[in-house]
């Protein structure tokens, strides 16, 4: 199974948390994932992929306007009906607002009709509950939390399209 990991990113965070996302995901037994730049997609894998994950920086309390014109313009062509969803987010802050920018990330992904999946309490520790979330600058302390949640998110999508 082919999953995606879409993010916007423009120093680099976001982009290396993507793809300790798919480190995590390519644990799982028969999925192949890839993470791609809002502005560098290979749209064949991700028209076939089964599953997607949205990454953004916080800025200003919320997605990135390119992430969320993304979503709005030109995420839909995937097919992303009927899919398993998850997010995630960076942000500088303890309390930047990474939360409000993954929700209103998914609240887009439920209008899609996607399945939003994060694990929340139902994995243990660590306990994700919107998605993950690094604080920067210790980006290092995060990547097993991204880890973590991309071998989740990969065994749910895999549990859900048998
Ligand atoms: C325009 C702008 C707005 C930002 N707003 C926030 C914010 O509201 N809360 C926060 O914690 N960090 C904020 N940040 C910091 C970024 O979210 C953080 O550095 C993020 O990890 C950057 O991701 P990237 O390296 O993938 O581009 C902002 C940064 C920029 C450039």
């Amino acid at each position: 199974m082919k999953i995606t990991v879409f993010y916007d990113s423009r120093t680099n965070n976001t982009s290396t948390m993507a793809e300790c996302i798919v480190e995590g995901m390519m644990k799982v037994d028969g999925v192949e994932a890839k993470a791609f730049h809002i502005d560098a997609i290979d749209d064949e894998f991700a028209t076939a992929s089964e599953a997607y994950v949205f990454g953004t920086p916080t800025y200003a309390g919320g997605p990135t306007a390119e992430m969320y014109s993304f979503l709005l313009n030109r995420a839909a062509k995937y097919g992303l009906a009927g899919h398993l969803g998850g997010v995630f987010a960076t942000q500088q802050y303890i309390h930047g607002g990474a939360d409000v920018t993954m929700l209103r990330m998914a609240e887009t992904l439920l209008v899609f009709g996607m399945m939003i999946y994060s694990g929340g309490g139902s994995q243990g520790s660590p306990v994700i509950h919107f998605g993950p979330v690094e604080v920067s600058p210790n980006m290092d302390a995060f990547k097993d939390l991204f880890r973590i949640y991309g071998e989740r998110f990969a065994k749910q999508a895999v549990a859900v399209t048998k």
